[in-house]
C-alpha cells in the first residue's frame, strides 16, 4: 500500500508550498497573508512535497465519490474523518456493503483499523479538520430542475464551522458561479476571507464507478482555486490521488469544465442512439457501422447507443447548464434536444419491445417480460435515474408481467411496487427477456436459447448476435 508514515507533524502549512514542476499552469505565489504565512514557511524548509501527510481531512459525503476520495486521501497520509448524514451509509461501510473496486475494498479494510480513518455522522467534526473536501449529491427534481438542497444544507453547515486556516475544497458538480455563492462569499460574510485566512477551491470529480481501467489514480484532476494559494492547497492535497492537476483560473471554470464534459457525453450519447436508429432503418447494424467509424484516427470517438443515460451524472449534469442559462440570453437548443431524447429512450425501448411481441403473436398485455440487470451501468448497484426503471414501469402499464433479475441489485421499487430480482433467470420462463445491463462475469450464454431477446445495447458486449436484435 502506498500510504506513507505519519511522521511528518500534523500541518496544513504544507498543502500551501510551491507545486513541483509538471503541475500545468503554475502561478507564481503572492505575498502570503499574514495568516497563512506560517503554511508556506514550514512546507519551504521542508523543500520535499509530502501532500496531504499529516494533514487531517474531513470528506463530507461519502457515496460513490466522497468514499473512494476519502481512501484515497489516506492512502496518501492523511488522517480522514468521513461525515455522512446517513447513518444507513455509515453501517453499509462499515460492514463493506458497497460498490468499490476490489483494491478500494482491500484499502477500506486497513484504513478502518489504522486509526486514521474515522467515520460519523457528526458534523461537529468539521473543526477538527485542516481540509474539508465537498462531495454531496446534485440530484435534478422531477421537472429536471438543479436539486442544489442537499449541496446547499452542506455548504451552509461547514461555512457555519469553518475555522481560519482550513482548505475547503468542493467537488460536487453544479452550476457555474456554486462555489463563489456557497462557500467564498458567505465565508467572507463571517470574516473567513479567500486568500486571506481560508482557502476555497473547485476540484471536480471525474471517477467511474465500477471501472477499473480508469481509476482516480490515473485520471487527471482539474483545479480552480479562489486564487493561487488555494489552487495551490487544493493541488497539493489532491495531487496522490490524481495522474495530475491541471489547475485553472478560478472555480468558475473549473465548473465549466465539469459541466462541458458531461454535457459532450449526453450529446454524444443521444447522437449515438439516433444514428443507430438510422442504421436499423437502412437494414444496418449499428455496432458493425460505428466499429468501422472508429477506425477513423482523428475527430471520432466511439459513444455506444443504449436505453437511455442513468446515474447520478448524464441525466443530470446537463440540467445544471441549462438551469444557469435559463435567464440569460443565450440557449442551447442542442444540449435541450439531447436531454430530451435521452429522457424519451426507455419509453423507444419499450415501443420496440411491444412489437417484438406483437410479431411474436402475444403483444405486451398479459406477456412475462424479463428485464436482465436493472442498475445504469455494468458492475455496479447504483440505479439512480436508470432506464430500467422507466422500462419496467411502462411495460407494465401495457399490461406485461415484469420480472428483473440483477445480481447486483437484490430488489427495486417500480412504480410503488417492490420486485424481488429473480435469483437464477435462465430457469424463468418468458416470452421475451430484455437486456439491460451486463455485469462484468455474468453469464448470460443461456439467452441463445431464449426466443425472444431485445439487446437495448444493440449487440454490443459478448452476446451471440443471434440473440441479439
Ligand atoms: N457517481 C458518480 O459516478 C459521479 C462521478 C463524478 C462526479 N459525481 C458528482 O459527485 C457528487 C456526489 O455524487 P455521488 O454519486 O457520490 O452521490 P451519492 O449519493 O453516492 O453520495 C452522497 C453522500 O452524501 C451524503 N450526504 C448528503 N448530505 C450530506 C451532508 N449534508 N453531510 C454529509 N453527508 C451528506 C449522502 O448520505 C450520501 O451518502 C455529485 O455532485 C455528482 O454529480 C458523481
Amino acid at each position: 500500500m502506498a500510504r506513507t508514515t505519519k511522521g511528518a507533524e500534523r500541518s496544513v502549512s504544507r498543502l500551501c508550498s510551491v507545486g513541483r514542476p509538471g503541475d500545468g499552469e503554475a502561478p507564481s505565489l503572492p505575498p502570503v497573508p499574514e495568516a497563512l504565512r506560517r503554511w508556506t514557511e514550514e512546507s519551504g524548509a521542508a523543500g520535499a512535497d509530502p501532500g496531504p501527510a499529516g494533514v487531517t481531512v474531513a470528506v463530507v459525503g461519502l457515496g460513490y465519490v466522497g468514499l473512494p476520495t476519502a481512501l484515497g486521501l489516506w492512502e496518501a497520509g492523511a488522517t480522514v474523518l468521513g461525515i455522512d448524514t446517513s447513518e444507513q451509509r455509515l453501517c453499509d461501510i462499515r460492514a463493506g456493503a458497497v460498490d468499490l473496486l476490489p483494491a478500494q475494498h482491500a484499502a477500506l479494510v486497513c484504513a478502518e483499523s489504522s486509526g486514521a480513518f474515522s467515520l460519523t455522522s457528526d458534523a461537529g467534526a468539521l473543526g477538527r479538520a485542516d481540509a474539508v473536501v465537498v462531495c454531496v449529491p446534485t440530484p435534478v427534481t422531477e421537472r429536471q430542475e438543479p436539486d442544489t438542497r442537499t449541496l446547499r444544507a452542506a455548504c451552509a453547515s461547514l461555512v457555519d464551522r469553518a475555522v481560519p486556516g482550513q482548505l475547503i475544497v468542493l467537488t460536487s458538480t453544479s452550476h457555474v458561479g456554486t462555489t463563489r455563492e456557497l462557500l467564498i462569499d458567505p465565508l467572507a460574510a463571517r470574516g473567513l476571507v479567500a486568500e486571506e485566512n481560508v482557502l476555497v477551491a473547485f476540484a471536480p470529480e471525474r471517477i467511474d464507478p465500477g471501472n477499473e481501467r480508469h481509476v482516480p489514480g490515473n485520471t487527471p484532476r482539474v483545479v480552480g482555486g479562489a486564487g493561487p494559494l488555494s489552487s495551490r492547497a487544493a493541488a497539493r492535497l489532491l495531487r496522490p490521488t490524481a495522474s495530475r492537476v491541471h489547475l485553472v483560473d478560478g472555480p468558475e471554470t473549473a465548473e465549466m469544465a465539469k459541466l462541458w464534459e458531461n454535457v459532450f457525453r449526453a450529446v454524444n450519447i443521444a447522437l449515438a442512439n439516433e444514428l443507430s436508429d438510422a442504421c436499423l432503418h437502412f437494414g444496418l447494424s449499428p455496432l458493425t457501422v460505428l466499429e468501422a467509424a472508429a477506425t477513423k484516427p482523428y475527430g471520432f470517438m466511439p459513444f455506444h447507443p443504449g436505453p437511455g443515460a442513468g446515474g447520478h451524472c448524464i441525466p443530470c449534469d446537463p440540467y445544471y447548464l441549462l438551469g444557469g442559462l435559463r435567464s440569460g440570453p443565450v440557449a442551447a437548443p442542442v444540449v435541450d434536444a439531447a436531454m430530451a431524447a435521452l429522457r424519451e429512450r426507455p419509453a423507444e425501448v419499450v415501443r420496440r419491445a411491444a412489437g417484438l411481441l406483437r410479431d411474436g403473436g402475444t403483444g405486451p398485455a398479459g406477456a412475462r417480460v424479463l428485464v436482465l440487470g436493472v442498475a445504469y451501468k455494468e458492475g455496479v448497484s447504483d440505479v439512480r435515474e436508470s432506464p430500467a426503471l422507466r422500462i419496467l414501469e411502462l411495460l407494465a402499464a401495457q399490461g406485461a408481467e415484469v420480472f428483473y433479475s440483477d445480481p447486483h441489485v437484490p430488489s427495486l421499487a417500480v412504480d410503488g411496487r417492490v420486485l424481488q430480482s429473480v435469483p437464477d433467470p435462465s430457469t424463468l420462463p418468458c416470452d421475451l427477456a430484455v437486456l439491460h445491463t451486463a455485469h462484468p462475469g455474468w453469464d448470460l450464454s443461456w439467452l441463445a436459447a431464449v426466443d425472444l431477446v431485445l439487446d437495448t445495447r444493440f449487440g454490443r458486449g459478448s452476446l451471440s448476435p443471434a440473440a441479439a436484435r
